[in-house]
């Protein structure tokens, strides 16, 4: 490319300086990790002061000037050093709460002490998102002493608990994360050597769903028979969430259609661990489903279990059920649907509430201008092939918050995922050599958008 912004031998140059700062990176990437920074509320939240304190000393040792800030809720670091005059300006954003780990005998090594395995760095948070988080480090120690963009860099301490403070944050120091271009690195890309663009997000919604049938409990060899458990009607109410080809059966939901990427059904079984003989469900080609149409998954039950089961007819059941939106769908106008789609199908005459838990916006990017297309030339310069765009079937809230409070930046999307990584799963991980590319595609793209500067 002649007209390009940059040239090779810079491209190269950056390229190179990534590589070399690789080992320094890696290593406080595992110091990050080391800390069991989960931000779910039975989870001890000092370790999450611990690793906002961690993040802030790493910016600050950028040259950033540093605050820790909290409002009312997990502290999030909020760092910023001006480029040279007239330069544009981009905020970074990861985060550097965790889920908690889970069941600890599902993991082959302790979840926070990392750990390498076939190029794969093992941890809670190596990828999802303190690999985030070290990629904008990375992006920042490659143009040290001479920054061709004034940078925020904001990362937050909640989203994997739905960023209930958010709005604070962004009503109290809201003006200090304007910018021309907001990256933020918390998706993926589209496998292991193609880099990718996120240009959609679901939303979502979580309810809890309540259904009583009796005054209380009472032995079922008495009156079983007439009088129906809570349990079974709860049972039968979920089924009818789906229709029998697997379809949400929940009626006025928006559906959309994916990009026309090649994505078979031989890699989806693979990637998801699909057992053989199992089939898929719903209908429309599998990223159409994936990525633009809602699913609903039952993700928790209150019913006795099968060790303290007794012969007796449970009075009450419930359910926490997730539901993923369309892009583009209202998560309000989504709870009322899935609301009286319940209330309409009790069972049996059966008691139920539906409880709104939380509620997020997925989003979609008009991904067009000059600079998604310097993001997309970092991508081709950092992997040496095109990127494509793709969608993802997760959420990331906050972002049409961000959308709505700076309608002129190009929000980019980006991060270190690939199919294998297993975020939020026992035994997630992070492909060393992708996140190297996905450093070096970041220093690239502040490279390109210093040089861009009209
Ligand atoms: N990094 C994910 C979002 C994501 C998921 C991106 C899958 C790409 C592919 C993010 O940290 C996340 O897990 N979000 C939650 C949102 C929820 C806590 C409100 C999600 O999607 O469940
Ligand atoms: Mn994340």
């Amino acid at each position: 490319m002649t007209d390009d912004v940059l040239t090779a031998d810079q491209i190269q140059q950056i390229r190179e300086r990534v590589d070399a700062l690789m080992p320094e990176v890696r290593a406080d990437l595992e110091a990050l990790v080391r800390i069991p920074s989960v931000s779910a509320a039975s989870f001890d939240q000092a370790e999450v002061a611990r690793s906002a304190e961690a993040v802030a000393e790493l910016l600050r040792a950028e040259g950033l000037e540093v605050e820790v800030v909290s409002e009312g809720g997990r502290p999030a670091v909020i760092g910023h050093i001006d480029g040279p005059e007239g330069a544009p300006t981009v905020t970074l954003y990861a985060h550097h709460d965790v889920q908690p780990p889970g069941d600890e005998g599902d993991w082959d090594s302790a979840p926070f002490e990392p750990i390498e395995r076939d190029g794969r760095l093992y941890g809670r948070g190596a990828a999802d998102d303190k690999a985030g988080v070290l990629a904008h480090i990375a992006a920042l120690r490659a143009h040290r002493g001479s920054l061709p963009v004034g940078v925020t860099v904001f990362v937050e301490g909640e989203e994997e608990s739905g960023s209930p403070s958010l709005p604070a944050i962004l009503e109290r120091h809201g003006d200090r994360l304007a910018a021309d271009a907001i990256v933020i690195a918390d998706s993926g890309n589209w496998a292991i050597g193609t880099p990718a663009l996120t240009t959609t997000l679901r939303g979502g919604i979580r309810v809890v769903v309540r259904v009583e049938t009796l005054d209380h409990s009472v032995h079922s060899g008495m009156f079983g028979g007439p009088a129906p458990d809570a349990v079974t009607a709860l049972i039968k109410l979920l089924a009818t969430l789906h229709d029998d080809e697997g379809n949400v059966a929940v009626q006025g939901l928006e559906v959309g259609e994916a990009a026309d990427l090649d994505y078979d059904e031989a890699r989806f079984r693979a990637e998801s661990g699909l057992l053989d003989g199992v089939e898929l469900i719903g209908t429309g080609s599998i990223l159409t489903r994936l990525w633009n149409k809602p699913s609903i998954t039952t993700i928790g039950m209150d019913v006795t279990s099968v060790a303290k089961a007794s012969n007796t007819l449970a009075a009450r059941a419930a359910a926490k059920v997730s539901m993923r939106l369309a892009p583009t769908q209202d998560p309000l106008a989504a709870f009322e649907l899935l609301q009286q789609h319940l209330l309409d199908h009790a069972p049996w005459g059966a008691k139920v509430t539906v409880e709104l838990e939380e509620h997020g916006s997925g989003f979609a990017a008009d991904a067009n201008g000059p600079l998604y297309d310097q993001a997309r030339a970092s991508f081709r310069d950092a992997w040496g092939v095109e990127p494509v765009d793709m969608g993802v079937g997760g959420s990331i809230p906050f972002i049409s918050d961000f959308a709505a409070r700076f309608p002129q930046a190009a929000i980019i999307v980006t991060g270190v995922e690939d199919p294998d990584t297993r975020a939020h799963g026992a035994n997630e991980s992070l492909h060393l050599e992708e996140f190297a590319r996905v450093c070096a595609a970041e220093a690239i793209f502040l490279a390109r958008l210093g040089a861009t500067r009209s």
